[in-house]
């Protein structure tokens, strides 16, 4: 029977630790509807613009299922996720276009809302 070592208790004050912080979101530049909305903190975009009443298309509602809520970004745009590459073809990603639910940006972009089409995943 191995020597029993003496216990100790350890007391964890969460309050210690700070919650994470947001990053500060940007503005975002609509086109073709020429608006610029604010986002709020960890907001996507297409959550942004539906807030402000400006639709991009959809199937899932933004759950990042459908693939239609396709933004074109001006170059040079961050790097794509994986749902994005499954979702969009390498010449788009290489143009720039993105999600608008999978984009959460945290400075000033212009975005232009592509018009909805099939999706092509591969
Ligand atoms: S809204 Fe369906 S993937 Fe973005």
């Amino acid at each position: 029977m191995p020597d029993e070592l003496p216990r100790k208790k350890i007391v964890l004050d969460l309050d210690f630790f700070a919650p994470p912080e947001q990053p500060k979101p940007g503005r975002v530049h609509l086109m073709p509807v020429d608006a610029t909305i604010d986002l709020e903190p960890g907001e996507s975009i297409f959550d942004g613009a539906k807030r402000n009443g400006i639709a991009i298309p959809t199937v899932c509602g933004g759950k990042g299922t459908c693939g239609t809520c396709r933004v074109l970004f001006t170059l040079p745009a961050r790097e794509p996720t994986i749902l994005e590459k499954q979702f969009i073809d390498r010449g788009d990603l290489a143009r720039g276009v993105r999600l608008a639910c999978r984009s959460r940006p945290t400075a000033d972009v212009a975005v232009t809302v592509l018009p909805e089409r099939r999706s092509s995943r591969r």
